[in-house]
């Protein structure tokens, strides 16, 4: 299987995969990243991609005209990889009908927080300030809302009295990396139906 990463920042979920890939083998693992999308140039996510050898894009969207230029470049820029799957691993913006109707029901997201909880761009943030006593993070499909597509797996992570937002959110990503690089090699591995909001992995 294909995999297209699409990052925006440090791209540490995306290295755990790169590791995971180079330490079990693309054939063993399932699949193999052909390549790496970032909305944003000069971020660590990239830099991560290039030591590896992997072609990378940027699709920035004050290079377009409108929102759905962007999201149709976007969608080109993906698409010319021919992914079997596209993983969205720290990927900042919501993506548009467009790209939706290329690669929806393959095209997955890891959100840092116990979904329906806390969606949106300040989940760790929100989860804190909430006084939630557990979040966690959630690997699941892309739909056309906001962090609300068929959840494929969760992982639970205590909130501690000490914590900050960035403590907690290490904390949430050790747990995160290890689900998505599960998640994402049971897809391409045995592939998988979407009944509805359930995700059936053969
Ligand atoms: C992850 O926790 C992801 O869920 C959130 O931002 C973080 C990205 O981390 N959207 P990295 O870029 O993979 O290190």
């Amino acid at each position: 299987r294909r995999l297209v990463v699409l990052v925006s920042g440090s791209g540490t979920n995306l290295q755990a995969l790169l590791d995971e890939i180079a330490a079990t083998g693309a054939e063993a693992y399932g699949a193999e990243i052909v390549a790496v999308g970032a909305d944003r140039e000069g971020i660590e996510g990239l830099a991560r991609a290039e030591r590896a050898g992997l072609p990378t894009f940027v699709c920035r969207v004050k290079d377009h005209p409108t929102r759905e230029a962007w999201d149709a470049a976007l969608a080109e820029a993906v698409a010319a990889h021919e992914p079997d799957l596209v993983v969205s691993a720290g990927f900042m913006k919501i993506v548009g009908k467009e790209f939706l109707a290329r690669f929806g029901g393959r095209f997955v997201n890891t959100h840092p927080a116990l979904l329906p909880s806390f969606p949106g761009a300040h989940g760790v943030r929100d989860a804190l300030a909430y006084g939630a006593r557990v979040t966690g993070c959630t690997v699941h499909f892309v739909d056309d809302g906001v962090d609300t597509g068929p959840i494929i797996a969760q992982g639970v992570v205590e909130v501690r009295d000490e914590d900050d937002e960035s403590a907690l959110h290490e904390r949430i990503k050790e747990v995160e990396r290890r689900l998505l690089v599960e998640v994402v090699g049971r897809l391409a591995r045995n592939g998988y139906r979407i009944e509805g909001r359930k995700v059936v992995i053969q």
